[in-house]
């Protein structure tokens, strides 16, 4: 049996193709290594979200074409985000590449194996659900379920549209039969993923809605927690809102990117929504379900970004007390409306000062954030151990490490919190 390899980079919607591809493979006799070195094929999945993000992928094929120097029998594949949205003949470009395929060539892989020659395929239209094939799944607590791939929403600076295509979601049924197998399977948590996840459904006959696949998820036997992201400010319903209240297995947790805290930027992104918009937002989560955590996406240095706008990004995390947030330079990208802004283009010393002022505030709300748990009592999903340290994670996602020789990763814990950090919370088993 022959070894393959893929370093995925990006987003969980890449861990989980990845996940299909291994599965595809294995029906191919490859087997799946954890070591690039040992592989006899090996195939990196992209991200195109940042420049720095394409580099990583090409300085990694770098290193396998060397490789492939004193082993030529070797296979190299590029794929995901980035052949999907470049017109550039990466086949001319590494010499060494045997196969480009894109993020709706997946189901291809089978016939794509067989060419003898170097291949590119890339279909500019988007996959259509009903050939679905399984995953195989990373063995860890979690378990990934794609609800609804690509995006309609155009925000300016992204190029999310052009690596995935239009919204399309997965059917209702499929999604709940996936559930109960990966109980079935022995995980503990579920995370239905999507670069839009408020959008499911809208493109489905009945029009169901994420709310509806988590109550049905909710209503499956067995102890286990159901996550979900990414969510866009204006499209969280009450009915999602109050679905997460009510359903027990649902994590108090919303993923809601606000980008910027300043209403003439966001519309400068294309954002459907204003600063006050946005604050309403929280707020009626905050007031409906209790110790929900709130996380958010910002990107500092967006074109014509001024220091009074950057800073109306640090009231607003200030104002709705939110919990964390990932930060983001600004880095224009191909195809899309703001890489065109060029006059307005902030330098990057600018960029770094604001990102570095941003990451201060960030590690201050989170701080104060995890605080607010001291001396409660939490219970803990046990993802990873370090000898007699267990860490693990509360529904409303708190990193908690605690020690113990009884219990195992997989196992829900009872601990009381002793004592908070920036990154995480410390307590004891009761
Ligand atoms: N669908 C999600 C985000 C997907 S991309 C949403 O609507 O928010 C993940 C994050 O990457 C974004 O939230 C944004 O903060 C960041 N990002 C996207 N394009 C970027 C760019 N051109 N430069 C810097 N960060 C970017
Ligand atoms: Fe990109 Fe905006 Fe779609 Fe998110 S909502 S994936 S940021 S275009
Ligand atoms: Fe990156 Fe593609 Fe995800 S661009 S963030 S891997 S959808």
């Amino acid at each position: 049996m022959k070894k393959v390899y893929i370093e995925t980079l990006g987003c969980q919607m890449n861990k989980s193709d990845s996940e299909r591809i291994y599965a595809i493979l294995s029906k191919f006799d490859y087997k799946k290594t954890n070591e690039p070195k040992e592989a006899d094929f090996l195939i990196v999945n992209t991200c195109s979200i940042r420049q720095l993000s394409e580099e990583k992928a090409y300085s990694r094929l770098g290193v396998w074409g060397k490789w492939k120097k004193n082993k030529p029998e070797l296979k190299i594949a590029i794929c995901g985000c980035l052949p999907q949205h470049t017109d550039e003949d990466l086949l001319k470009r590494f010499p060494y590449l045997d196969l480009v395929f894109g993020t709706q060539n997946i189901y291809e892989l089978p016939e794509l194996l067989k060419e003898e020659k170097r291949t590119k395929s890339i279909k500019k239209k988007e996959y259509v659900p009903e050939k679905d094939v399984d995953f195989m799944r990373e063995k860890s607590v979690n378990a990934w379920i794609p609800i609804i791939e690509g995006c309609n929403n155009f925000c300016t600076y992204c190029i999310v549209p052009f690596t995935r295509g239009r919204e399309r979601s997965r059917k209702p049924e499929v999604i709940i039969n996936e559930a109960k197998e990966i109980i079935k399977q022995g995980f503990q948590e579920i995370t239905l993923l999507g670069q839009n996840v408020d959008s499911y459904g809208k493109d489905l006959e009945d029009k169901p809605t994420l709310a509806y696949l988590l109550r049905e998820i909710n209503k499956l036997e067995g102890k286990f927690r159901i996550r979900f992201v990414t969510s866009y400010p204006t499209d969280i319903t009450d009915e999602l809102i109050e679905t997460v209240k009510n359903c027990e297995k649902v994590c108090n947790y919303f993923h809601i990117p606000a980008q910027s805290g300043n209403s003439a930027i966001l519309k400068k992104m294309n954002r459907k929504y204003t600063r006050e918009e946005y604050g309403a937002i929280v707020d009626k989560i905050r007031s409906q379900v209790p110790d929900v955590t709130i996380t958010s996406d910002f990107i500092v240095g967006f074109p014509s970004e001024t220091q009074e706008q950057f800073e109306d990004t640090l009231s607003l995390i200030d104002k709705y007390e939110l919990d964390y947030s990932n930060i983001a330079s600004y880095s224009p990208r191909p195809h899309t409306v703001a890489s065109k802004m060029t006059d307005d283009f902030i330098d990057e010393k600018t960029k770094d000062e604001r990102f570095q002022i941003l990451n201060t505030k960030v590690k201050e709300m989170h701080l104060k954030s995890n605080k607010k748990f001291v001396n409660k009592i939490v219970e803990v999903l046990v993802e990873d151990n370090q000898g007699n340290i267990l860490k693990g994670r509360t529904g409303n996602n708190k990193i908690v490490h605690f020690e113990s020789d009884k219990y195992k990763i997989g196992d829900f814990v009872n601990v009381k919190i002793k004592s908070a950090s920036v990154w995480h919370l410390k307590g004891e088993v009761i």
